[in-house]
């Protein structure tokens, strides 16, 4: 698959690094594609991976990733041009500068909000972990869940086997409005990991019979 990766840091560099390695053709989208980070960033894919602006990146993908921080997603989405075509993976979370709760929640979310400023079909993934249990998710033989959501199936279905390459289980929990509750449960695990002293080696998995 083509996939832009808006943003190249913990969650946009390690997800853009696995799909490279499992074959699918990345490219950064970033604010410097000639700074030293991200050359090191590219020769960690062994050159398979690209990096350009936004809309170099956007433009060239049918799937375009948002893993930068909250404050920049807007500017971010606006860069790439029109994307209303393609379908928009959206792995933000609006946390509040302390780390201690959302900037917005219960009547909309971050994933409605990139719906509305994109105009794409939006699912939210890849939010409720840490981005080092990407390509590391087995917990003692079972494996961290990926909860997505959005509105459109056919594009959680492009979305959901790109969950998998990441070593995540999918898990499809329903309509886009369900970011609302995506948000806040990255909010916990954030809260497990940095004001309960947790660290970063815990996931979330459903339980069902
Ligand atoms: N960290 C996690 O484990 C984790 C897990 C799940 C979800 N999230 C969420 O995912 C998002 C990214 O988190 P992160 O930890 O990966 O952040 P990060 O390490 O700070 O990386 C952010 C990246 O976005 C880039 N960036 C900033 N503005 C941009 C723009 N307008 N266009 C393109 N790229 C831009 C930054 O580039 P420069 O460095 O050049 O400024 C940097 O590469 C956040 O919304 C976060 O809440 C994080």
């Amino acid at each position: 698959m083509k996939i832009a990766v808006l943003g190249a840091g913990n969650v946009g560099g390690a997800l853009g690094k696995l799909w490279s390695s499992r074959g699918h053709e990345v490219r950064f989208g970033v604010p410097d594609a000639k700074s030293g980070k991200i050359a090191e960033l590219l020769a960690s894919t062994g050159g398979r991976a690209q990096a350009g602006s936004n809309r170099e990146a956007a433009g060239a993908s049918e799937v375009v990733v948002l893993s930068v921080p909250w404050p920049a997603a807007e500017q971010a989405l606006r860069d790439c041009g029109n994307i209303s075509s393609k379908v928009v993976i959206d792995c933000t979370n609006p946390l509040r500068s302390d780390l201690k709760g959302l900037v917005l929640g219960h009547t909309t979310s971050a994933a409605e909000q990139v719906a509305a400023w994109s105009g794409a079909k939006v699912v939210k993934a890849f939010n409720t972990l840490g981005a080092g249990n990407y390509g590391n998710a087995e917990f003692a033989g079972a494996r961290a869940d990926g909860f997505y959501c959005g509105d459109d199936d056919a594009a959680k279905a492009k979305v959901k086997p790109l969950i998998a390459d990441i070593g995540l289980n999918p898990v499809d929990v329903g309509p886009l409005r369900n970011a609302r509750l995506l948000e806040p449960l990255a909010m916990l695990w954030i809260d497990l990991a940095i004001n309960q002293g947790w660290g970063a080696n815990h996931a979330f998995k459903l339980l069902r019979r």
